[in-house]
């Protein structure tokens, strides 16, 4: 069973497993593929939004009568990940159009050890003391995720989000144990990484597919 802070978005919605199809799909070209992270994007932002704080918000109608609905009570901050997360994080600023983003760039380097990630840029607040949601669509072993939610607490963070498209065991394991405060919100979890540390059966490397591009 999973712990209470993960939140595995196609186990409720079929359209979850429609966005994953497009996305594992080999054949997706490179617009499709882009076109399937946004949605994702949008699809985990509005997932997510639960865990955000909303306040009530009174509005006139066209008919001159007043009724009360919500509003975010903070903006959140996004922090994606350079660059895979670029169209999820596309998807997100469709929900949240005024929400500051920081970036993060980090380069994956396969050991003897594992996965060790070098980061080579960042541009992030020095302080933050809102809800941050950390945009990255492959949550592998959980080092790069785990880099950007230590930055996030370090920032003053009241709330970090985890956003991702597809997790596996192994990297939600990671969060459980290292990050019981933060809540994980991802379409699919699954079971394996393969000896490079990829997602099985996964999406393949989502930074290469999204830009159209091999590094
Ligand atoms: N990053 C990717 O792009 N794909 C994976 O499977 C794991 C990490």
């Amino acid at each position: 069973m999973l712990a209470q802070n993960i939140h595995v978005v196609a186990e409720r919605l079929p359209i979850a497993r429609w966005i994953l199809r497009v996305l594992r799909d080999e054949r997706t070209s490179v617009g499709e593929f882009r076109r399937a992270m946004t949605l994702a994007g949008v699809l985990l932002a509005i997932e997510s939004s639960r865990e955000l704080s909303w306040k009530p918000a009174t509005v006139r109608t066209p008919l001159g009568v007043e009724t009360v609905e919500l509003e975010l009570e903070r903006k959140p901050l996004l922090i994606g990940i350079l660059g895979a997360s670029l169209h999820m994080l596309e998807g997100f600023q469709q929900v949240y159009p005024d929400a500051p983003i920081a970036l993060i760039a980090a380069k994956r380097r396969e050991t003897s050890r594992g996965v060790e990630v070098d980061m080579y840029y960042e541009r992030l607040p020095g302080e933050w003391s809102g809800p941050a949601i950390v945009v990255d669509p492959m949550l592998a072993t959980g080092t790069t995720v785990g880099l950007a939610i230590s930055k996030a607490k370090r920032m003053g963070s009241s709330k970090i989000i985890v956003a991702s498209v597809i997790a596996s065991t192994q990297g939600l394991r990671y969060i459980v144990e290292n990050h019981q405060d933060v809540a994980v919100y991802t379409l699919a979890v699954d079971p394996e990484l393969n000896n490079r540390y990829f997602i099985v059966p996964g999406l393949g490397d989502a930074g290469d597919r999204a830009l159209g591009v091999t590094a």
